[in-house]
């Protein structure tokens, strides 16, 4: 499909989904699946044939299918209004835009968000995103595909300081952190901190305790919450440009 038309309208657009997406996010209590839903689609991009990506996607019942994705399907018919609102907006960047409003509402770093993506229908096959049973050479096999760093693929793991697992959706149940509505450094801190009852670790998380690369990281985010931001905001704004070259 062509890319949008980033006009003064189009960015007016933008804005006004913003406020859109802050007033929904608040009142479903909605930040944690939204910003899966950005990453899902985004996460899938493959750097050499440059295939998949944030392009909306996975808005298609072939993609959303994928049992990676279970529970999306209702993060996509959250935002259906908001896209019958805004129909200008295409549905790669309202995917992108709802991630960085989720981070933001929920007291995390101001991302840089440029619009313009193009929606596709191309679902790519399953099996692009990361699986939460391996560990440290499979998450540098899916972030290195991406096009990513091992410093973005610690980063992004901070994504879990919001929300929880569901056992009917993937298999694990429980929460990363004792706020999981509030997006902050405390994965890092609980994740160096070992087992908490109660709280959720999945083996690709713990794989970052495993190599002395990531491990660094780790431990310079649980210390000092502003780099995590800093580099976290980063890395989410080049999470959700992959494939994308703004105009
Ligand atoms: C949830 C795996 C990276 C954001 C989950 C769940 C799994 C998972 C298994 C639970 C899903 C459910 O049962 O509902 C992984 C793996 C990753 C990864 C293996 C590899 C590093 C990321 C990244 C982000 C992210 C990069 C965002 C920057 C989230 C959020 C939730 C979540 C916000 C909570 C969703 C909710 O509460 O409904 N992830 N994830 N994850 N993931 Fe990840």
């Amino acid at each position: 499909m062509a890319a949008p038309v980033v006009d003064a309208d189009y960015l007016k657009e933008i804005e006004r989904a913003r406020r859109d997406l802050r007033a929904l996010i608040s009142q479903k209590n909605c930040a944690p699946i939204m910003l899966r839903l950005a990453w899902h689609d985004a996460g899938t991009f493959d750097v050499n044939t440059k295939t998949g990506g944030p392009n909306g996607s996975i808005r298609h019942e072939e993609e959303y299918a994928h049992g990676s994705n279970a529970g999306l399907k209702i993060a996509i018919d959250l935002c259906e209004p908001v896209k019958t609102r805004r129909p200008r907006i295409t549905y790669a960047d309202l995917y992108q835009l709802v991630g960085v409003v989720a981070v933001e509402v929920t007291g995390g770093p101001t991302i840089d968000f440029v619009p313009g993506r193009r929606d596709s229908s191309v679902c790519p096959r399953e099996g692009r995103l990361p699986d939460a049973k391996q560990g440290v050479p499979h998450l540098r096999d899916i972030f290195y595909r991406m096009g990513l760093t091992d410093k973005d693929i610690v980063t992004l793991s901070g994504g879990h300081t919001l929300g929880r697992a569901h056992l009917d959706r993937s298999g694990f149940q429980g929460q990363w952190t004792s706020e999981p509505l509030k997006f902050d450094n405390s994965y890092f801190i609980e994740l160096l901190k070992g087992e908490t009852e109660g709280l959720l670790k999945l083996p690709t998380d713990k794989a970052l305790l495993d190599d002395p690369e990531f491990r660094r990281y780790v431990e310079l985010y649980a210390k000092d919450e502003d780099l995590f931001f800093k580099d976290y905001a980063e890395s989410h704004k080049k999470l959700s440009e992959l494939g994308f070259t703004p105009r």
